[in-house]
């Protein structure tokens, strides 16, 4: 299938990097959202990506400019959706405005067009229930920053085609992603699910008072986190036990007394909410940057370990 208009549809943080993203593989874009304040915003945003991307050689020189002007803004769903191929939805994570906007999105868009939503952790085949094209609408979920991090996570609902899949992850490899299907739906697909069940960890050992957020964050980063963009958790316990079926026989036991001991809670503790907001305030890369200085700096890191990590594809 031929995509060349696209339209993004919410221009928050995710629908901003969604526009850089497609202005900057030569696609035409049409970012939308509800007042000129937010698309005003949003546009200073994508300046400062673009131009990110373009000093950090990941987007030749003057195609900051280039794909910039790639891009139009609109007030109105169904002016930005008009004579697109491929919509990308990123309005606030909840049923009621997804299915408010995909109803519009449907109505507006050209019969042939796929309607994607970056949601989190929503499941399609509700939200595809309000259209007349579910078997062309389809979740393409991204990871912050979207300019940068090359996963997608891609997935049907019951009534999406194996065809809109398909066209779907081919577009996405066209714009340089790197798509992970989900054979089928679950509340919080793969990455927020395995992000989820770390993140509920971490709080309860600041909560029992293990450790402070900080050194929680330092053991990570400079430990599984530093590994594991190489090999991932299944491949780590082949290479941690001598092999998937001695690490499954030798860890076993010690892994049943750590799943035994941890919580199962489903809502953040009073307590440890307390506790986690306190400490994250008291990091010194906190207390001493902005919130802009941060993402700058993560972004410049990002930069150089894709490089690194571009190396990978070399296998072994
Ligand atoms: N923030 C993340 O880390 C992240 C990562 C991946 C996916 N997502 C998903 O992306 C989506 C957007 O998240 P975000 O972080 O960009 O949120 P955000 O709050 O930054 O942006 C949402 C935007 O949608 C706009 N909006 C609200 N109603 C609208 C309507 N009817 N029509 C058009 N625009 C409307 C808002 O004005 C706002 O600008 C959510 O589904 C979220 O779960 C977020």
């Amino acid at each position: 299938m031929d995509i060349h208009q696209v339209a993004c549809v919410g221009a928050g943080l995710i629908g901003q990097g969604w526009a850089a993203l497609f202005s900057s593989a030569g696609l035409e874009v049409i970012l939308q959202d509800v007042s000129e304040t937010v698309l005003e915003k949003s546009m200073k945003g994508i300046m400062s990506n673009l131009r990110f991307l373009e000093a950090n050689n990941l987007l030749q020189q003057g195609g900051a400019d280039a794909a910039l002007k790639r891009i139009k803004m609109s007030l109105l769903i169904s002016e930005a959706v008009r004579n697109a191929d491929y919509v990308q939805e990123s309005v606030p994570d909840h049923y009621d405005f997804k299915k408010q906007v995909f109803r519009e999105m449907d109505i507006a868009s050209p019969d042939h067009a796929i309607l994607a939503s970056s949601s989190s952790g929503l499941l399609m085949t509700e939200i595809q229930k309000v259209t007349t094209r579910p078997q062309r609408c389809v979740l393409v979920h991204p990871v912050l920053p979207v300019y940068l991090i090359p996963l997608v996570e891609i997935a049907g609902g019951d009534q999406t085609s194996p065809e809109t899949v398909r066209a779907t992850c081919d577009f996405m490899k066209r714009v340089g992603k790197f798509p992970a299907l989900l054979k089928r739906e679950v509340s919080g697909y793969i990455i927020n699910r395995l992000q989820a069940a770390l993140l509920r960890e971490a709080i309860d050992l600041v909560d029992k008072g293990v450790a402070s957020a900080e050194d929680i964050d330092q053991a990570f980063c400079m430990g599984i986190g530093l590994r594991d963009p190489v090999i991932g958790p299944f491949l780590r316990i082949h290479l941690a036990g001598g092999g998937v079926e001695r690490f499954i026989e030798n860890f076993s036991q010690s892994y049943r007394h750590r799943w035994e001991t941890m919580e199962t809670w489903t809502s953040i503790p009073p307590s440890a909410a307390k506790k986690i907001i306190r400490d994250v305030k008291g990091m010194e890369l906190v207390r001493t940057k902005t919130l802009e200085e941060i993402e700058n700096w993560r972004d410049q890191m990002l930069v150089k370990l894709l490089k690194v990590l571009h190396e990978k594809q070399v296998k072994v």
